[in-house]
């Protein structure tokens, strides 16, 4: 007999399915700052990787396996055939094209639209009640690809989106007032990018909303001032990618957050891309940031946020860009 057989006195099969499996399809820096998140606040009990690189794929595997004596267990598995994310609850996509440095999101959509059409059927033919969640750039466009080729419910198919600009947004600003990030509640909906929409108009600590303080200020400097913070916002990425080539560990604990709110059914409020039609008076079959409520099927209802004329008019702005660019590809 082996040395378990000695050990353990078998009294039940082990059971293989869990509500709580996660897979991850894509394991560069964006997809691996995902799963070491996943496991490190251990909310996922399967964890599945996907890539197309095989060594890659095991090497990962491996060191995330050899952190289990210090984490929540979690069963942790990695192939480059789709066969293993069977059942999974949610399935994040990260595969795919990142930007230069210099380049834009929206530069990466024919060459990510094309490897959309070889992950997203294989993901829906094994796990066809699972959530969607898009990492991928341009990730507002790529989730309406994601949305089209997998045929889900629109709920289930939910971008990254500005969850993490709301997050950098709220980090310049507890730099600017001393105050933590997480007192200061500000949120950017739109395209996940450039046009992105700061809604100052709700910006608040506390309740104090900030725009009521400055009304002594001056419209124009105080409004040079936002812009000027706002600009901090969406330049970040460009930044980061000159720095270190990439950005990682923001969109990591972003992800892992909104899967909390899965998996947890918290219901809690995230900007996240989803399907636009018909909010605001909007007819277009887009997909882009707006407050959602995040539950255990996916996107549950939509914020109908309070927005000023003004940044109603930059929202309609962000969507004809995202559309624009939707138009253009070929799926
Ligand atoms: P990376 O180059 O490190 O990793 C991409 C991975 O995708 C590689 O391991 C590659 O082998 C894999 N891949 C390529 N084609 C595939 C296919 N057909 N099937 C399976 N896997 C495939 O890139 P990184 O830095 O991880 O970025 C990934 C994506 O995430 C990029 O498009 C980037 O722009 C985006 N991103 C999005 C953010 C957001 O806020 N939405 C934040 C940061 C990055
Ligand atoms: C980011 O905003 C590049 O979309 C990526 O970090």
């Amino acid at each position: 007999s082996t040395l378990k057989d000695k050990l353990v006195i078998q009294t039940d099969k082990e059971l293989t399915s869990s509500p709580n499996k996660v897979s991850i399809v894509g394991v560069g820096d964006v997809g691996m700052a995902c799963a070491f998140t996943l496991v490190q606040k251990g909310l996922v009990s399967d964890l599945v990787l996907v890539d197309i690189l095989q060594d890659k794929l095991k090497g990962e595997m491996m060191d995330l396996q050899h952190s289990m004596a210090f984490v929540k267990p979690v069963n942790i598995v990695a192939d480059t055939d789709y066969k293993v994310t069977a059942g999974s609850k949610v399935c994040i996509v990260t595969a795919g094209v990142r930007q230069r440095v210099g380049e834009s999101r929206p530069n990466l959509v024919n060459k990510n639209v094309e490897i959309f059409k070889s992950i997203i059927p294989q993901l829906v033919k094994y796990s066809p009640e699972t959530i969607i969640l898009v990492v991928s750039n341009p990730v507002d466009v790529l989730t309406y690809v994601a949305w089209k080729i997998s045929g889900l419910p629109h709920n289930r198919v939910i971008g990254s989106g500005t969850n993490l600009d709301s997050a950098r947004f709220r980090f310049i600003l507890g730099q600017e007032l001393g105050i933590a990030p997480s007192s200061c509640h500000a949120w950017i909906i739109g395209e996940h990018g450039d046009s992105s929409v700061p809604v100052w108009s709700g910006v608040n600590v506390a309740g104090t909303l900030l725009k009521s303080l400055n009304a002594d200020a001056g419209i124009d400097a105080s409004a040079r001032k936002l812009d000027g913070l706002h600009k901090k916002v969406f330049d970040s990425a460009y930044q980061i990618i000159h720095l270190k080539g990439y950005t990682s560990w923001a969109i990591g604990l972003s992800v892992a957050t909104l899967i909390q709110s899965i998996l947890r059914n918290e219901n809690k409020v995230f900007a996240v891309s989803t399907l636009i039609k018909g909010f605001r008076e909007i007819k277009d079959q887009a997909f882009i940031s707006l407050p959602c409520i995040l539950g255990s099927s996916g996107v549950i209802g939509v914020l109908n946020q309070h927005l000023s004329q003004d940044e109603a008019e930059k929202l309609k702005n962000s969507v004809s860009i995202v559309v624009a660019l939707q138009n253009r590809i070929d799926i």
